[in-house]
C-alpha cells in the first residue's frame, strides 16, 4: 500500500510539472483528488487495514494529497500569473502613437458666409432678422410698392402657391415684415440673409439661391445719405470678398428705392483689367441698394416726413463664388464630396 501511494505521489509529480495549460491542470485535478480518483479510493478503503497500520497510511495519504493540491494550487496561479502577463502585453497601449485622423465634415462655403455676414453686421449694431419662405403677394411685392399688376413684376419670375401665396423671390419681403412688426416705429437697423426662389429655367441659375438684405432706417435729423449706404457696402464687400476691390454705384431702377443703383466691384479674376469673366469691363455686377422709397415707408407705417433710409440686397451664393473664386455656381448645389471637402475646418477658429 505504501508503495502504491509513494508511486501515485511520484507519478502526480511528474505530471503536474509537465502541465501545459489550464485544460490539463483541471483534468489532473479530477484525476488525484476527485471523487473516482485513487487517493479517494483508499482513504475510503482504510477501513479494512489492522488498527496499527490505518493511521500510518491515512496520515500518509492525506500528506500526499495535500502535496498533490499544493503543486496544483501552484502551478494555478503560474497559468494564471502568465495569462495576465500575457493580457496586459497585448492591450498595452503605446500612448506616444500618433493618433488615426478623425474625418470631419466642414461647413458648406454658404453656410459659412452666411455666418460671417451676420458677424460682421451684428458688430456694426445690426439685427439678425428671419423671414417666412412662403410668403404673400402682400409682403414680398405690394408693401414694396409692387401692386398688382405693376410692369416691374416681371422682372422675377415666380413660384406661385395659390393666388396670394408664393415662394419668396427676394428677402426684400423681410423688410417691409419688419417695419410693420415694429410697432413703436422705432429706428431699424436690420439684416436678413435666406433662401429664395425662382422660375428659373437655364443652366446657369438654380431655382432656389440665397440673398442677404439690409435695411437701415433713422430719423430724419439723423440724415441717413447715400455716402452712409456706400461706406456700409464697402465695410461689406472688403470684409466679405476683398479688401482691394473698388465699389462703383450705377444708377438703376428697383420699385422699393429711389435712387436705386446697381453696384459693381472689380473682377476677382482680372483684377479689373478685363476677361471673359466680366465680359472686358472689368466690373462685376453684385448688389442692388438704394435709399427706402417714400411709399414703402408709408405703407409699412412710417413718416416719410420723420424718417428716411436706406436698403441693400445681393446673392450670397455670387459672394461665395467671388470669395473662393468658384467659377460655376452648380458647385454649390451639387454636393460633391470632391469640392465641399476643399473647405476644410482650418481657417474657421
Ligand atoms: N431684391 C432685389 C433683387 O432681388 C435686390 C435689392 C435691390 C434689394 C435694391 C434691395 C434694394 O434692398 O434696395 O434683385
Amino acid at each position: 500500500m505504501k508503495e502504491k501511494i509513494e508511486n501515485l505521489r511520484n507519478e502526480a509529480k511528474e505530471k503536474i510539472s509537465e502541465i501545459k495549460n489550464m485544460q490539463e491542470l483541471q483534468d489532473l485535478k479530477v484525476k488525484y483528488l476527485g471523487k473516482k480518483s485513487e487517493l479517494t479510493a483508499m482513504l475510503k478503503s482504510l477501513g479494512t487495514l489492522g488498527a496499527e497500520e490505518r493511521p500510518k497510511v491515512g496520515s500518509l495519504v492525506n500528506d500526499v494529497r495535500r502535496e498533490i493540491e499544493n503543486k496544483l494550487e501552484e502551478a494555478e496561479k503560474h497559468f494564471k500569473e502568465q495569462a495576465l502577463a500575457q493580457k496586459l502585453e497585448k492591450e498595452k497601449i503605446d500612448i506616444t502613437a500618433p493618433s488615426t485622423k478623425i474625418k470631419r465634415g466642414s461647413k458648406h462655403p454658404i453656410n459659412r458666409i452666411i455666418e460671417d455676414i451676420q458677424d460682421l453686421f451684428v458688430s456694426m449694431g445690426y439685427d439678425v432678422v428671419a423671414g417666412p419662405e412662403l410668403e404673400t403677394d402682400e409682403y414680398c411685392f405690394e408693401r414694396l410698392n409692387l401692386p398688382k399688376g405693376h410692369p416691374a413684376r416681371d422682372m422675377q419670375d415666380s413660384f406661385y402657391i395659390t393666388n396670394e401665396y408664393l415662394l419668396r423671390t427676394q428677402t426684400s419681403s423681410v423688410q417691409a415684415r419688419t417695419m410693420i412688426a415694429n410697432e413703436d416705429k422705432s429706428p431699424i437697423r436690420m439684416i436678413c440673409t435666406g433662401k429664395t426662389y425662382r422660375r428659373e429655367d437655364d443652366a446657369t441659375h438654380s431655382h432656389q439661391f440665397n440673398q442677404v438684405e439690409g435695411l437701415v432706417i433713422d430719423k430724419k435729423e439723423l440724415n441717413v445719405s447715400l455716402a452712409d449706404l456706400k461706406g456700409t457696402l464697402e465695410v461689406f464687400v472688403h470684409k466679405m470678398i476683398g479688401a482691394n476691390l473698388d465699389l462703383r454705384f450705377r444708377p438703376s431702377y428697383f420699385p422699393f428705392t429711389e435712387p436705386s443703383y446697381e453696384v459693381d466691384v472689380t473682377c476677382f479674376k482680372c483684377q479689373g483689367k478685363g476677361c471673359p469673366l466680366c465680359k472686358k469691363t472689368g466690373w462685376i455686377e453684385l448688389l442692388g441698394a438704394g435709399m427706402v422709397h417714400p411709399n414703402v415707408l408709408k405703407m409699412n407705417g412710417y413718416d416719410p416726413e420723420k424718417y428716411s433710409g436706406f436698403a441693400f440686397g445681393t446673392g450670397i451664393d455670387r459672394l461665395a463664388m467671388f470669395r473662393y473664386g468658384i467659377t460655376d455656381m452648380r458647385y454649390l448645389y451639387t454636393n460633391d464630396i470632391r469640392f465641399l471637402s476643399q473647405f476644410d475646418r482650418k481657417d474657421e477658429e
